[in-house]
């Protein structure tokens, strides 16, 4: 049976109470922590950087999913392994050697991803696609959360399920940006395992009553 997770991004918690924003989110049931890191380049905005990982790491023992939106990530990874990322992902965009990144990430023992904006191609990943962890399939152009979803990459999710399904690989198929309770029906069906969600979790009143709702929907979505 496929795992089916779902990962919280905490680009839309409440940054004033983030201890307590990771308590409540992990008591309502997230398997894992996304964590957005923007640098200002890759994509036009600023987020956080390795200390904002470490405190994280300091208050909850679910996975830290580290998702780079930055240049040069060979240069940071080494900070974002010690703060005590367990999976991190790597944009194909921003990185040159990205077979050297992902083993750069694999040789320190933590699961590597590779991560694709909308437009770009799957293509990119032919020669990649048994040596990561994770695919991770974005649904919206980075750099904000609560942007819709965009329905294109629907298609892209069916074909890379396919291609993973076609060669007997276990890579995971993640997506992220504008999962909602009206699009994430759609998104499992398409053959997603790892599902990240900020504003429909943190903009949520209840966040324990939206996951089992999400839960919910993914075991049933055909
Ligand atoms: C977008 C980020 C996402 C973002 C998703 O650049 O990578 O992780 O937090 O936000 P929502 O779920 O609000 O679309
Ligand atoms: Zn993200």
């Amino acid at each position: 049976m496929d795992p089916k997770l779902i990962a919280p991004s905490i680009l839309a918690a409440d940054f004033t109470k983030l201890g307590a924003e990771l308590n409540t989110v992990e008591r309502a049931g997230a398997d894992a922590i996304h964590i957005d890191i923007m640098d200002g380049h890759f994509v036009p905005n600023f987020s956080m950087g390795p200390d904002i990982v470490k405190a994280v790491r300091g208050v909850t023992t679910l996975p830290l999913d580290v998702h780079l939106m930055i240049t040069n990530p060979d240069q940071y990874i080494p900070y974002f392994i010690k703060a005590g990322a367990d999976w991190i992902s790597v944009h194909v965009e921003a990185s040159r050697h990205i077979d050297r990144t992902v083993r750069a990430i694999k040789t320190a023992d933590l699961k590597a991803g590779v991560a694709l904006n909308p437009s770009t191609s799957l293509s990119t990943l032919d020669w990649m696609l048994d040596q990561v962890d994770y695919v991770l399939i974005l649904g919206v152009n980075t750099g904000f959360g609560g942007q819709q979803f965009i329905p294109y990459t629907l298609e892209k999710i069916r074909l890379l399920r396919t291609i993973i399904r076609g060669k007997n690989l276990s890579t995971l198929i993640e997506t992220d940006g504008g999962i909602n309770e009206s699009t994430i029906q759609e998104i499992a069906a398409a053959g997603v395992n790892i599902f990240v969600a900020g504003s429909s979790i943190f903009g949520s009143q209840d966040y324990e009553v939206t996951i089992k709702n999400f839960r919910n929907i993914i075991s049933v979505a055909k």
